[in-house]
């Protein structure tokens, strides 16, 4: 498939998306969203792709934000809508992905930036990275996901202070908080998240996909993680992954997985 406002790059095992409108920032428009949502749903299903990494393009931004010349003159019908159609098409749909997500934050991650880097698995940020839910600046509050997931990764009062200043945070604080994992120099941020995700796919799909979904479990609103645990640990006795991770275990070899 071809698109306009993203690059995608496959190199063994690992594909990178890059949000490619560097002169707007990279804000998130409609169309991107769209891109990002098709270009994902192939890389699910492409065998090829083991690990998947988001990052902006140029050396200024992540994702400055939703588009805001969007969205300016919506009417409150329109507005609730954006919401629940991003939220559906994009955020909920990469932290339900099957295949790790990680989140590149090579610049400003701002309003949506920093909500698609939290929908991500998880996050690595290089060392000029900017973060922030600056909405209620504009009048309006984040509405991709970030009331819930920013809580969820820094604590309840950081996120109320971070969302009611609309302040901004830098690399190290975040890392502070643990919003990312790790930060890096420029330069070193593709090559460090391509080794992690070279690191992950060594392992089994098949059983990270479940370790997703088992771990998104205890977000969930009247789920049972612990049932769901319990369910997906069982269900990885049936794979092809298994027979051959326990086996190559046992033979003192290395596992070849198939990812089934
Ligand atoms: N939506 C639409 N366009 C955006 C944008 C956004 N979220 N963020 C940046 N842009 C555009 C600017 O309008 C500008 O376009 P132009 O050159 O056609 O005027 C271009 O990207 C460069 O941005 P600029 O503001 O000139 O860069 P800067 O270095 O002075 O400032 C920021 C960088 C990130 C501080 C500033 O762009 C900003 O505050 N952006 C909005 C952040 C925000 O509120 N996001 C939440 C949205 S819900």
């Amino acid at each position: 498939m071809t698109y306009n406002n993203i690059l995608v790059e496959e190199n063994n095992g690992i594909t990178t998306i890059t949000i490619n409108r560097p002169n707007k920032l990279n804000a998130l428009n409609k169309q991107t969203i769209e891109e990002l949502h098709d270009a994902l749903k192939e890389e699910v299903a492409d065998k090829d792709t083991k690990v998947i990494i988001i990052t902006g393009s140029g050396e200024k931004a992540f994702v400055a934000g939703a588009d805001i010349s969007e969205f300016a003159n919506f009417n409150v019908e329109e507005g609730t809508k954006l919401a629940a159609k991003g939220q559906t098409m994009l955020f909920d749909f990469i932290e339900n992905l099957s295949k790790p997500v990680i989140a590149a934050v090579n610049g400003f991650a701002l309003g949506g930036g920093l909500e698609l880097a939290m929908a991500c698995h998880f996050r690595i940020a290089s060392d000029n990275a900017k973060m922030g839910l600056p909405e209620v600046s504009l009048g309006v509050i984040p509405g991709y996901g970030g009331t819930q997931r920013l809580p969820q990764l820094i604590g309840k009062g950081r996120a109320m202070e971070l969302i009611m200043t609309a302040g901004m945070i830098d690399a190290n604080q975040a890392l502070n908080y643990g919003l990312v994992n790790h930060v890096t120099t420029q330069g070193e941020l593709m090559p460090h998240c391509e080794k992690i995700a070279h690191k992950i796919s060594n392992n089994s799909m098949v059983a990270i996909g479940a370790a997703i979904k088992a771990i998104n479990a205890n977000f969930k609103d009247g789920v049972d993680g612990f049932a769901v645990e319990i369910q997906e640990f069982g269900n990885c006795f049936g794979t092809d992954d298994f027979t051959e991770g326990t086996s190559a275990f046992l033979q003192k070899r290395k596992a070849n997985f198939s990812g089934k």
